[in-house]
């Protein structure tokens, strides 16, 4: 079975962005380095736009071949036009409301999320899962995932979008690295206690 990881942003408290979701005040932290960081080790994470812009449109895929998001997520991308945020990857967009998907990339889930991912996990393949977010598509994967890794900013939010959006229970992950960067960014990865 290849894993379904979720590779996420978060402020030290744990939140995905502010209470609407909003992230933007951790991008003064993605400097040179951890471009450095993301093109070497997760370039398929960066949306094809900012490949493009960066200079790396063509660089190979290292951890994933397939992208999960909510329609929420993916409105994002909608709202400036792009159809196809990561079309370096195989991308699927869980959504009820959706009822024809806006791109040939973009295959739509409209029921048994959690039958679709494991029949995507089952498939064969040396690369994973990108489960991207947001935090209720997570929150209904929760039992599901099988890493994290998390890229904590170093800033406190207070309050905002948690991670999971789901109900308390204690879930037991492994630390298997962590990596620190200059600015306080730290990049930490868990495996799924099984
Ligand atoms: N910090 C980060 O790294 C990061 C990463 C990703 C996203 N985000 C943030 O997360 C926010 C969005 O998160 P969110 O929790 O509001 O929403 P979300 O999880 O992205 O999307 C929720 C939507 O997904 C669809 N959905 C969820 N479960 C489903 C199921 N079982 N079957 C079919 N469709 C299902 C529904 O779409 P329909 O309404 O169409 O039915 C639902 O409204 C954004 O503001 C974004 O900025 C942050």
């Amino acid at each position: 079975m290849r894993k379904l990881t979720y590779f996420i942003a978060c402020s030290i408290d744990g939140f995905i962005g502010d209470p609407g979701g909003d992230a933007s005040s951790m991008y003064p932290f993605v400097n040179e380095e951890f471009i450095a960081f993301l093109t070497s080790q997760y370039p398929e994470t960066v949306a094809t736009e900012g490949r493009r812009q960066l200079g790396f449109h063509d660089a190979e895929n290292q951890k994933f071949d397939t992208v999960i998001q909510g329609r929420a997520s993916y409105q994002l991308a909608l709202d400036m036009n792009i159809t196809s945020p990561y079309a370096q990857l195989r991308e699927f967009v869980a959504s009820r409301t959706l009822k024809e998907s806006p791109d040939p990339n973009v295959e739509l889930i409209s029921d048994d999320v959690v039958g679709r991912v494991r029949e995507l996990k089952a498939e064969d393949s040396e690369l994973g899962i990108w489960l991207c977010g947001g935090s209720q598509l997570a929150g209904e994967l929760l039992d599901e995932i099988d890493e994290l890794v998390i890229k904590t900013y170093p800033l406190v939010y207070g309050s905002g979008m948690p991670m999971f959006g789901s109900d308390f229970a204690a879930t037991e992950f492994a630390l298997e690295s962590v990596r620190v960067f200059d600015n306080g960014v730290l990049v930490r990865t868990y495996s799924r206690k099984r």
